[in-house]
């Protein structure tokens, strides 16, 4: 039933951490305390227009902005003589590896769909959130706006058609993310990538996919530990990281299960069992960025279980 009473929504759209070591374009996670806040109002006028965003300098041209082209792209399926306007809480740094686009555009799409008495299901709205990740790298992929629709871990096995599994969380999981505040666009660390693979690594990859997924439904932390393993991605791209290596071993000395980079970097993020432990990581973490002269933020939070939450009817 359509929320006609309502003027609009004021939502929580969260950070997500992609592809989780092995599994590169496929599984990402939802974080719990990092995320942009937005407003979603209805509008006489048919069409997206982004009224504001604060705290980042970013266009407000629907047809250039990450929000603005996934919400067109609802429209477009569902009615395009709507309009809905978009205020967003810039608290995820764009380029910062955990999803910031993702956030926008899932909030966005999940937001119209809230106001419109849910039309589409969750997983539905994921092909029109990846139109913003088209927009901001030139790659529809699905990893970081499926865990923002879905929540949690989730698996996109194909995009075309889309085909997206929702993997269980075992609830003890805690992340820790560093965010190294220099620039790593995510279009050049795709490039940077190796278009061949050895079978030989090819064999690793999908058997540490395949145990992590094992890892989730038996809530088998060991397994998990011992899948967060990337021999693809992760040898190209780390170059790109000051400390990578450094901060690999902080984290696996003070207890971590694994640790990787987050997304396209250059975030870098560690699991582990217990926010003690991701504490713990997030100090290793300081430490060793602090003897570098790059500026750094560090986030800790469990795993989201749910998507977009919505905080508030506006009346
Ligand atoms: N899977 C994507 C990549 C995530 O690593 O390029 C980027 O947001």
């Amino acid at each position: 039933m359509e929320k006609v009473n309502f003027k609009g929504v004021k939502l929580f759209a969260p950070a997500s951490i992609a592809n989780i070591s092995c599994g590169f374009d496929v599984l990402g996670l939802c974080l719990e305390n990092i995320g942009d806040i937005m407003e979603i109002r209805r509008s006489e006028k048919a069409g997206i227009q982004i009224k504001s965003i604060i705290g980042q300098d970013l266009p407000l041209e629907a047809e250039n902005n990450v929000a603005g082209v996934a919400g067109l792209a609802l429209l477009e399926a569902h009615n395009p003589q709507l309009g809905f306007e978009i205020i967003i809480e810039k608290n995820i740094k764009p380029g910062s590896g955990i999803g910031s686009s993702a956030a926008s555009a899932a909030g966005t799409v999940a937001g119209i769909n809230y106001l419109l008495g849910n039309p589409f299901t969750p997983t539905e709205l994921v092909p029109f959130a990846m139109e913003g990740e088209r927009l901001a790298c030139g790659s529809a992929h699905a990893d970081n706006v499926a865990p923002a629709l879905l929540g949690g871990f989730t698996l996109v096995r194909n995009t075309n058609p889309l085909d997206v599994c929702k993997l269980p969380t075992p609830l003890e999981l805690a992340a820790t993310v560093i965010h190294p505040k220099i620039e790593v666009k995510t279009a050049d660390a795709r490039a940077v990538l190796k278009k061949r693979v050895s079978l030989e690594k090819a064999i690793n990859q999908w058997a540490n996919v395949g145990a992590l997924v094992s890892s989730l439904y038996e809530e088998d932390y060991e397994l998990l530990s011992r899948s967060l393993v990337d021999e693809i991605v992760e040898p190209s791209r780390s170059i790109l990281i000051p400390q990578f290596a450094e901060l690999k071993t902080a984290c696996e000395r003070t207890g971590a299960l694994g640790s990787g980079i987050s997304g396209s970097g250059p975030s870098v993020f560690a699991l582990s069992r217990g926010m003690t432990t991701a504490h713990k990581v997030a100090q290793a973490m300081q430490q060793v960025y602090e003897k570098t002269d790059i500026p750094f933020e560090i986030h800790v939070s469990p795993v989201k279980q749910s998507g977009v939450s919505f905080l508030e009817d506006i009346t």
